[in-house]
């Protein structure tokens, strides 16, 4: 950290930097943060007090049932691989303080998603600039010549100072020892860039055509760019996916991911053709998810993706632009990426419970951000399109405890639901959270309104409405401190969204279902 240099050499360089981001939509969180000249002052440093109780978990809205740094801020799950029994979370750390800021890899892993214990800082920014997004890949064959199995880390350096500010150039690191440590590649960066619209390498084995293929969003610039490479070393540039959004002309595109899954072929949706009821034959078909911000169902960042193939060179979109898919419905479900190598071909993701419109000031203290519950994703059909579905992962199940009468501060609350129905979780102060289920109408909504402290951004307070492509039968309610994610247990319907109530919500009323509560363990 060169803090005091970083006063000393501003006044230029900030000046360029300043009309670079004032050409950028005020979500642009960049515009918030300029290492140039945010860097935090000495004094201004002082760490979070960490939270020294013995489960380390007070503060109100501690969350108990997600990750979270035992203090200082984060964003993007990031580098999520399984190697050896072990899932490794790497993530968008703040080694300093709880605002975006000195982007680096934290890390943290876990035997069963659910249980995770924080490692020591990654990585921390060198001579190219900070540790922004980028994935992990466990090269087992030994492509890059780092060791069988070395756990390869590809991130984009986001330069500050000098020669490299402003630009994001994509580099490699690797790890012998199981993610302990990680050895920069002395030839970094692997692939050049001059500006600041390239970013977020998510990285993957392409067994057909025998290369590590590799996703690179676009930023501003909107797009996917794909490289090859035989070595993880050198890249070769294959193709550019670009779509215009109707309607949306300003947007970030930020941290993909491109992968196949297989479509279920069971029919599901009350609009599903005779072709996709009957069919049977399982066909496979590949996604490339952009995380897009600003631009989201309801304001900010949002998790879109594109359902077509990939040959190995190029991905092609099968109905483009007819409908935008959006993951999560909620304004709490960004930079979802998946783990590289999850165990039984599956493909496990997770977000960050968070949106940038007002990440920075949401109202904790300690940490920032939280990651959200593991879901496992496939695809189904509905009417002419093939769309993600998302479960919680099967480790949620195995958290259930025993059956309780009232909703808990992290508790799953399964409702089973007819025609009509309405939930209103609820606390003693008159705080409350409504959710509604249409099944003629095929909507389910959350409002979170009155859900307690709203105040802290006018984007906040919100009515969310996710389609559900058919009946939901059953829902399931995750709660923590402050979070909801309410997932449609058939998975054609997932929302995401933060809640800050002054103390847990301890009620709940349903109109037109069932619930019944299980405590987390
Ligand atoms: C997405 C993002 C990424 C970037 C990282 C920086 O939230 O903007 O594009 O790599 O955050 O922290």
């Amino acid at each position: 950290m060169k803090k005091s240099k970083s006063f000393l050499c501003v006044t230029l360089v900030a000046a360029v930097i300043a009309a670079t981001f004032v050409a950028c939509s005020k979500d642009d969180h960049k515009q918030d943060y300029n290492p140039l000249i945010d860097d935090p002052k000495e004094e201004e440093q002082k760490p979070p007090v960490p939270d020294v109780t013995p489960t380390g978990r007070s503060e109100l809205y501690r969350p108990q049932i997600h990750f979270t740094p035992a203090k200082n801020w984060i964003n993007d799950p990031n580098g999520m691989v399984y190697a050896d029994g072990t899932y490794h979370l790497f993530y968008q750390y703040n080694p300093q303080g709880n605002d975006w800021g000195n982007m680096s890899w934290g890390h943290a892993t876990s035997t069963d998603l659910m249980h995770w214990t924080e490692q020591t800082v990654a990585m921390t920014r060198d001579q190219l600039g900070a540790i922004f997004s980028g994935s992990c890949v466990i090269d087992k064959d030994n492509t890059a010549g780092f060791g069988a199995n070395a756990m390869v880390a590809l991130y984009t350096s986001a330069g500050e100072t000098g020669d490299v500010a402003g630009k994001q150039q994509q580099s490699i690191a690797y790890s012998t020892d199981g993610g302990k440590n990680f050895t920069r590649y002395t030839a970094n960066p692997v692939i050049k860039n001059d500006d600041d619209n390239l970013r977020d390498p998510k990285v993957f084995w392409h067994a057909e055509s025998k290369q590590w293929i590799m996703a690179l969003a676009k930023g501003w610039k909107m797009g996917v760019e794909f490289y090859g490479s035989a070595d993880l070393k050198s890249w070769k540039h294959l193709s550019t996916f670009v779509v215009p959004l109707k309607g949306r002309p300003s947007l970030l595109w930020e941290c993909p991911d491109l992968f196949e899954l297989e479509v279920r072929s069971e029919e599901l949706g009350v609009n599903s053709n005779l072709k996709s009821q009957t069919s049977n034959l399982k066909s496979k078909k590949w996604v490339l998810i952009c995380n897009i911000n600003p631009g989201g169902p309801f304001g900010g960042s949002a998790t879109q993706y594109f359902v077509g193939s990939f040959d190995g060179h190029k991905f092609t979109c099968e109905s483009m632009p007819k409908v935008t898919k959006w993951l999560d419905y909620g304004k709490d479900h960004y930079a979802t990426v998946s783990f590289y190598n999850a165990p039984e071909n599956r493909r496990v993701v997770l977000a960050w419970m968070s949106n940038w419109q007002y990440a920075n000031q949401v109202p904790t203290k300690q940490f920032r951000s939280a990651n959200s519950i593991p879901r496992d994703l496939g695809l189904f059909t509905c009417g002419e399109e093939t769309y993600l579905s998302a479960v919680p992962s099967k480790e949620m199940l195995a958290m259930r405890g025993a059956k309780v009468k009232k909703p808990t501060e992290a508790c799953e609350i399964v409702v089973d639901l007819n025609n009509q129905a309405e939930i209103v979780l609820s606390n003693t102060m008159g705080e409350q959270v409504v959710m509604t289920y249409d099944a003629a109408k095929q909507k389910f909504t959350m409002d979170r309104t009155k859900s307690g402290n709203v105040s802290f951004s006018e984007s906040f307070p919100c009515v969310a409405e996710a389609p559900t492509y058919g009946q939901v039968k059953q829902l399931r309610l995750f709660i923590d401190r402050c979070s909801i994610e309410a997932f449609d247990a058939a998975g054609k319907m997932t929302m995401t969204n933060l809640v800050f109530p002054s103390e847990p919500y301890n009620n709940i009323k349903v109109k037109g279902g069932k619930a019944t509560i299980y405590e987390i363990k």
